[in-house]
C-alpha cells in the first residue's frame, strides 16, 4: 500500500490488492461455516434458491452502492454519511454497532476454528462415529473456560494485524492463500461428494421444497447474504474509501460477490452430503461444519494433514474478515474522535472480546437463557446483527443514495466521471431506489413477525 500525497489517505498497492482485500472481508466463516448450516436449519434447496434472488436483487446492487460512497468521501462509514449530509451520521453509527456485535460471535467462532487447528496437530481426525464427533464439539464447546481461551487468542490476532495498517502484509498472504484455500474447498468437495449417499446431501440442497418458503426462512436467506458478502454494516465503504479515482468499481462489484458465493456453495456441497452419508442432522447448527468435515477427513488419504490445513486456511479466511469488522469501528473512532490507532484497535478488541462471552457462555452454562424467540444468547446476538442490523443498513444506504444524495451523483462516481461505460446504470439507478428497498422492508416485516403483530393491532 503507498500512501497518497494529495489526501495522506492510504491506498491499495494494487488493484488486485483491493480485491482481495474486499474477497478477503467477504470470504470468511459466513461462506465455510455458516451458510451450510443455514442451509441445513432452512430447508436446503429453498434456502439456497432464496439467498440466489437476493443475491441477484439486493447483493450485487448494495455491493456496488457501498464501494461508491466509500470511494466518493474517501472516508469510513460515519464521516462518509456525515460529510454527504450531517444528518444521516447515525445511520453508520449504527453498523459500527453491529460490527462490534457481529465480531463478538464471529471470534467464538474463529476460537473453535483455533481449537480444532490444535486438534488437528495432536492428530484426532480419526474418528467418523456420529454420536462421538458431535459429543468431542458440545463438550468443548459448553465447556465454561475453553472456549474462552480461544476466544481470546483469535481476538488478539485480529487486534494485532489492524494495529499494523490493513493491508501491509495481509495483501501479500491472500495472494497465497486465498487461492489455496479454494483449491482446498474443492478437493474436500470431492471426497464429500463420493461418499455412500452423498446425492440425498446434493438434493437435499439443491432442489427447493416451496413448501418450506415461509417469512422466517426468508429473512434468514436476506440476513446470509448481507453478512456473507459484508454488507449493510459500512465495511465496504470503508474498503471503497481506500480505492483509487480510476480502479473500476463495476468490475468488483461482480467479481467479488460471485467468488463469495461459489465458495459459499462449495462448502455447502462439502458439508451437506457428508451430512447425509454420515447421517448427521442436517438441521444440527452452528455445530455442523466442526462434527461433520472431521469425519470427512477420516476417510481421506492423509485425512490430517488435509484437515490441518485445511484449519489453518479456514483461520486465515476468518482473519482476512475479522480485520474488517474491527477496522470499521477503530477507523470509526480514529477519524471520528481522533484516538490513536493503537490504543482504539487494543480498547475495541478488549471490549468485543468480552462482549464476546455471554455468547460463548450461552452455549454452555447460560444455555438456559432465552432472549429473542426462544433463541440462545449467540444466536440471538447474531439474529440482532445479522438479521435486524445489517438489512437495516442496507435498507437505509438504499434510500440514501435513491432520494437524498441522488442517484445523479452515484452514476458519476461509478462511471469514473463518464469514462466508463456501465449499460446496466438504469437498472442498477432502478434496483437502488425502488426494488431493493421494498424488498428488504417487505422481507424484514413477514420475517420479523412485525407485520404479523401490526395485522392483529387491527383487528
Ligand atoms: N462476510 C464475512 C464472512 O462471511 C463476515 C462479515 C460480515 C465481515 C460483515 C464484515 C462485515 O465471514
Amino acid at each position: 500500500m503507498s500512501l497518497n500525497e494529495k489526501n495522506t489517505r492510504e491506498q491499495w498497492g494494487s488493484k488486485i490488492g483491493f480485491v482481495l482485500a474486499a474477497a478477503g472481508s467477504a470470504v470468511g466463516l459466513g461462506n465455510i461455516w455458516k451458510f451450510p448450516f443455514m442451509a441445513g436449519q432452512n430447508g436446503g434447496g429453498a434456502f439456497v434458491l432464496l439467498y440466489f434472488a437476493i443475491l441477484f436483487v439486493v447483493g450485487f446492487t448494495l455491493m456496488m452502492a457501498e464501494l461508491v460512497v466509500g470511494r466518493h468521501t474517501q472516508l469510513s462509514p460515519v464521516g462518509a454519511y456525515k460529510k454527504l449530509r450531517k444528518k444521516w451520521a447515525w445511520v453508520g453509527g449504527l453498523g459500527v454497532l453491529a460490527g462490534f456485535l457481529i465480531l463478538s460471535f464471529y471470534s467464538v467462532v474463529g476460537g473453535w476454528v483455533i481449537r480444532y487447528i490444535v486438534k488437528a496437530v495432536t492428530g484426532s481426525f480419526n474418528i467418523t462415529d456420529p454420536e462421538v464427533l458431535g459429543g468431542l464439539f458440545v463438550n468443548f464447546i459448553t465447556n465454561p473456560t475453553q472456549p474462552l481461551i480461544y476466544h481470546a487468542i483469535f481476538m488478539i490476532l485480529t487486534l494485532g494485524i489492524v494495529i499494523g495498517g490493513v493491508s501491509g502484509g495481509i495483501e501479500k498472504y491472500s495472494k497465497i492463500l486465498m487461492p489455496s484455500l479454494f483449491v482446498m474447498m474443492i478437493l474436500i468437495m470431492f471426497r464429500s461428494l463420493t461418499l455412500p449417499n452423498a446425492i440425498e446431501g446434493v438434493k437435499f440442497m439443491l432442489v427447493p421444497d416451496f413448501s418450506k418458503i415461509n417469512g422466517s426462512v426468508f429473512l434468514s436467506a436476506l440476513g446470509q447474504v448481507f453478512f456473507s458478502l459484508s454488507l449493510g454494516m459500512g465495511a465496504m465503504i470503508t474498503y471503497g474509501s481506500y480505492l483509487g479515482k480510476d480502479e473500476n468499481i463495476i468490475d468488483s462489484s461482480v467479481q467479488i460477490p460471485l467468488l463469495d458465493t461459489a465458495i459459499a456453495l462449495i462448502a455447502g456441497l462439502a458439508v451437506l452430503p457428508a451430512v447425509f452419508s454420515f447421517g448427521f442432522d442436517p438441521a444440527g447448527g452452528p455445530g455442523l461444519l466442526f462434527i461433520t468435515l472431521p469425519a470427512v477427513f477420516a476417510q481421506m488419504p492423509l485425512g490430517s494433514i488435509f484437515g490441518l490445513l485445511f484449519f489453518v486456511l479456514v483461520l486465515f479466511a476468518a482473519l482476512t474478515s475479522s480485520i474488517s469488522l474491527l477496522e470499521v469501528c477503530v477507523s470509526y473512532t480514529v477519524d471520528e474522535w481522533k484516538w490513536n490507532r493503537k490504543t482504539a484497535s487494543i480498547g475495541l478488541g478488549l471490549i468485543i472480546f468480552i462482549m464476546g462471552i455471554p455468547s460463548s457462555l450461552g452455549l454452555g452454562t447460560w444455555s438456559h437463557i432465552k432472549l429473542i424467540k426462544g433463541l440462545d444468547i449467540f444466536d440471538s446476538v447474531d439474529f440482532v446483527a445479522s438479521n435486524v442490523l445489517l438489512p437495516l443498513g442496507g435498507m437505509l444506504l438504499c434510500i440514501f443514495i435513491g432520494w437524498v444524495w441522488g442517484l445523479d451523483n452515484a452514476y458519476k462516481e461509478v462511471t469514473n466521471d463518464g469514462k466508463l461505460k456501465f449499460p446496466l446504470m438504469r437498472v442498477w439507478g432502478f434496483l437502488i431506489k425502488y426494488v431493493a428497498p421494498v424488498a428488504i422492508f417487505i422481507v424484514f416485516i413477514q420475517g420479523t413477525g412485525i407485520y404479523q403483530w401490526v395485522v392483529n393491532l387491527f383487528k
